[in-house]
């Protein structure tokens, strides 16, 4: 099929620089929910109409599979439709679909797609409480003749409760036409994409409405105010997901995905965690409350502590991470590593079963296994113009409160003691220590304050 999605609106109500689309729903634009959803329908064609704000959203969301096509000035939904005319294919049904209505479902689309024909037009209809500001849904006999905008509506229209939500599959060779004879003589002097209704009806085509699964998939964003109320719908349908799969959640209601999370059999996550781009948590893998997890791995058995944060980082089986720990890019932990409080790791390898429990950095590194780094340590992997990497070999134990100058290496075996601050290579097996000698002085007396 055709897709063409409607994005050139203003989104006055936003009251935002940033064109309304490229506002973000858990964590990526409202038009890629759309687009990500019309790529599973797999069209030969997908266009989309931008206006409002310039090249921002082309050049945001460029790929090749995407026609993106200007309407300057926006006189319309029916207008909006029109630009994308000489690009649809005429032999394949054409599905409109809306920028900022991000939640719609791939499974609600195949149903209104299926419902439509060579000679039937498939409106998605919805019966609401309050119908204010929208559609209204025009029956004759049962039968869709055709829609009424709000401010063209009299009184007694006013009361239909079943609306238009603007989505729709139409015939296109036909919506090509009816689309080229669309007038502007309405309240709002525009070419309403809602006329094409009236006449199919009059081409002699049937007209048939389908709903969708869920109330809220039809939902579209107006104001910072509806963006939240759907973040918070979209964050407890990925948390139902996850209940559905049997991952454990203190509370549906204190998680965000911002992306994708795949879990194994039998994973806990405490309240307030976030997850950002992908994640992935395999079996029995336990995170506590208050972590920032974004584009990670992290192995079977392992427990993430409270308020850590970890980001691009690979995490093997059965490791203890944090509490207070914090991940940085290009971290790589093999099985049954702990990183405890306060410790900063980032671009190093860890070797199994190796640890650094206490406020330390390791930037740059590469530690073999069963490798201690005491508590204070810190790798000086920066002298202010290039980085270092230090290299700590299998078995070596590094005292409390070291500095590891890069470049430097950490022979096999061997021990640091504590305070060094080592400059040279270490050599394997050896105790290396720099260290002042220490002194006393007997009967030595502490400075008095002077009386008054
Ligand atoms: C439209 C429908 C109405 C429906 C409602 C559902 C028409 C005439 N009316 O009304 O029946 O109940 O949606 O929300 O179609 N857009 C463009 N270019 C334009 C105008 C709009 O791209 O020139 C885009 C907007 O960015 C938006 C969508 O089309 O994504 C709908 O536009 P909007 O102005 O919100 O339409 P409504 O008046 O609400
Ligand atoms: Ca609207």
């Amino acid at each position: 099929m055709n897709v063409v999605i409607l994005a050139a609106g203003m989104g006055k109500r936003m009251q935002s620089d940033l064109p309304k689309v490229l506002h973000a729903l858990g964590g990526k634009p409202l038009l890629s929910h759309v687009i990500d959803t019309a790529r599973q329908l797999c069209p030969s064609r997908c266009c989309v109409i931008y206006g409002h704000g310039g090249d921002a959203v082309p050049t945001r969301l460029a790929s090749d599979d995407l026609h993106f096509v200007l309407q300057e000035p926006q006189l319309g939904t029916g207008h909006a439709v029109m630009q994308a005319a000489p690009l649809l294919n005429d032999d394949e049904p054409t599905l409109v679909l809306y920028g900022d209505v991000p939640l719609i479902t791939l499974g609600t689309l195949e149903t209104l797609a299926a419902a439509a024909g060579s000679n039937t037009l498939a409106v998605l209809t919805v019966e609401l409480d309050d119908p204010t500001g929208y559609g209204r849904i025009i029956r004759e006999q049962q039968r869709i003749v055709r829609i009424i905008e709000q401010k063209d509506a009299d009184d007694n229209q006013r009361k239909i409760r079943e609306v238009n939500t603007g989505i729709l599959v139409a015939p296109t060779r036909k919506l090509k036409t009816w689309l080229s004879r669309l007038s502007n003589d309405n309240a709002q002097r525009e070419y309403y994409l809602t006329d094409i209704i009236a006449q199919a009806v009059k081409d002699g085509l049937t007209v048939e409405s389908t709903h969708p699964a869920h109330a809220w998939e039809t939902l579209g964003v107006n104001s910072k105010l509806q963006l939240a109320e759907l973040e918070r719908i979209y964050q407890r349908s990925i948390a139902s997901q996850l209940l559905e799969q049997g991952v454990t959640l203190a509370d549906p209601a204190r998680i965000d995905v911002r992306g994708t999370l795949r879990c194994g059999r039998d994973v806990i996550i405490d309240v307030n965690c976030i997850f950002e781009g992908e994640v992935v948590l395999g079996d029995q893998v336990q995170i506590g409350a208050n972590c920032i997890i974004r584009n990670a791995r992290i192995a079977a058995g392992t427990q993430i502590k409270p308020f850590t944060h970890i980001e691009e980082t690979l995490i093997g089986t059965e490791s203890r991470i944090g509490p207070y720990a914090r991940l940085r890019p290009g971290t790589v932990l093999a099985d049954d590593v702990h990183i405890g409080n306060f410790v900063e790791v980032k671009n190093s390898q860890f070797g199994t079963h190796s640890k650094a429990n206490h406020l330390a950095y390791v930037g740059d590194a590469t530690v073999g296994s069963r490798v201690n780094i005491g508590a204070g340590t810190i790798t000086c992997n920066y002298d202010g113009a290039n980085k270092h990497r230090t290299i700590i070999e299998d078995d070596a134990f590094i005292g409390s409160d070291t500095q590891l100058v890069a470049p430097v290496t950490v022979g096999k075996g061997a021990t640091l003691g504590a305070g060094t601050t080592l400059t040279k290579d270490a050599p394997a097996n050896s105790l290396t220590v720099s260290r002042a000698k220490q002194t006393s002085i007997a009967g030595w007396q502490r400075p008095v304050k002077p009386k008054k």
